[in-house]
């Protein structure tokens, strides 16, 4: 889960990284109490979960407090790279000397986690490492060892950080450390750190992604979960208990077994190079036992979904054999009913796949047609979802 600015930063005073006094609004009215609240000059900052909000106009100074609720009322309900403003983030304005730049992440191709850290902060860091990346240092940490004092230092000097807030620097660092191994994160990020005029370090923009695999052990998490942000498909999955993650496709896909749905994902994306770039609309993985129920279930979420032009069945029959999986498709199309309205590519392979490929004959759905391989299914579908 990725969280707002305002979550990473309250997150960040939790742990004692230095940050700088803040309120959120979700009104102009709001905005304005809390730039009262704060006092002098305050910076009005969108609260989307996407990078690049300065260079978007999602962030304004604000000289006073009336000032701050018109460029709030102006912020509010933009939209930043397809994401629209809610929340806005009133924070006192700091005058910056120097922007710098750190970050403690999973690095999962190197089984590590790294530490990212650069005295060209700011807005364009991701120039820098394109550019300049010998001015991005990086350097692995060790998931057992975690970032010492000595290795704190060695990061400090490895990005060069001028020595009259090396210290400060590091302290940051460890207590970022703190953040990432407490709160399991796998991201925690700082853009930019900044130097103030009068020398103190503090953090200004932060973003954090927790590991939803820790979740069990992290109830105080729940709080910081977007509901409004939640998909209404993705919701009526999970409250029904399927795997279900939509995509901005347009081909609704149904697979069972983890694996097979993630490569009926890149099948389908490749087929639709060859129909005007249609792609997968959703990851749906049915799993093991495909009963008529959970077949309805899954397709009634897929044919909710108003992106979807056609559905791509994908079962491979193993235990839940093509049959019984069959059986499950024709019922399902029956309890929809008329809410059954795009068509249906199937393909069924696996144990009993005669037997399976027969009772989807002999009942002769007008929304279905079968195919014989996955890598033809996909492109009937594609097919079918770009006309
Ligand atoms: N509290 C603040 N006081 C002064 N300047 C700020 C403050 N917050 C952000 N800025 C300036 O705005 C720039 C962009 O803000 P930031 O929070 O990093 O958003 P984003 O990374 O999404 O563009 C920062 O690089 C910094 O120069
Ligand atoms: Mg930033």
């Amino acid at each position: 889960m990725d969280l707002f600015e305002y979550q990473a930063r309250d997150l960040f005073e939790k742990h004692g990284v230095p940050v700088l006094a803040a309120a959120v609004a979700t009104t102009a009215d709001e905005a304005e109490a809390a730039a009262t609240k704060i006092g002098g000059k305050v910076v009005v900052k969108a609260q989307v979960k996407v990078g690049g909000r300065g260079k978007a106009g999602g962030v304004k100074v604000a000289e006073n407090p009336k000032d701050a609720r018109e460029k709030a009322a102006a912020i509010l309900g933009m939209d930043i790279k397809g994401h629209e403003v809610r929340i806005v983030m009133i924070a006192a304005a700091a005058p910056i000397e120097a922007e710098y730049y750190l970050a403690i992440l999973l690095d999962r191709s190197n089984r590590t986690f790294l530490v990212m850290a650069s005295v060209s902060g700011g807005m364009d860091i991701e120039e820098v490492a394109h550019t300049a990346p010998e001015k991005l240092a990086k350097i692995p940490v060790s998931a057992v060892d975690g970032i010492s004092v000595a290795k704190a230092k060695e990061i400090i000097a490895a990005a060069n950080f001028p020595s009259d807030v090396a210290d400060q620097v590091a302290d940051v660092l460890l207590k970022l450390w703190e953040v990432f191994q407490s709160e399991d994160a796998t991201l925690v990020e700082v853009n930019p750190l900044v130097k103030t005029k009068d020398g103190k370090v503090i953090a200004l923009d932060g973003k954090i992604t927790l590991d939803d695999n820790a979740e069990f052990r992290q109830p105080d998490h729940e709080a910081l979960v977007d509901h409004a942000a939640t998909n209404a498909l993705e919701a009526a999955a999970k409250a029904k208990n399927l795997n279900y993650v939509k995509l901005d496709g347009e081909v609704g896909i149904i697979g069972n077994g983890a694996g097979l749905v993630m490569s009926t994902l890149d099948v389908v994306a490749y087929a639709g190079t060859k129909h005007g770039g249609v792609r997968p609309a959703n990851f749906l993985d049915i799993g093991g036992g495909a009963s008529a129920q959970i077949m309805a279930d899954g397709l009634s979420i897929i044919l909710g979904d108003k992106d979807v032009k056609s559905v791509f069945v994908n079962v491979f029959g193993g235990i839940t054999a093509c049959d019984a999986v069959a059986d499950g498709i024709v019922q399902a199309l029956q309890l929809l009913g008329d809410k059954a309205t795009k068509p249906i590519v199937v393909r069924l392979d696996g144990n009993n796949v005669k037997e399976g490929r027969a009772i989807l004959a002999k009942a002769a759905h007008p929304l279905i047609e079968q195919a014989d391989t996955m890598d033809g299914a996909a492109d009937r579908a594609a097919e079918l979802a770009a006309k």
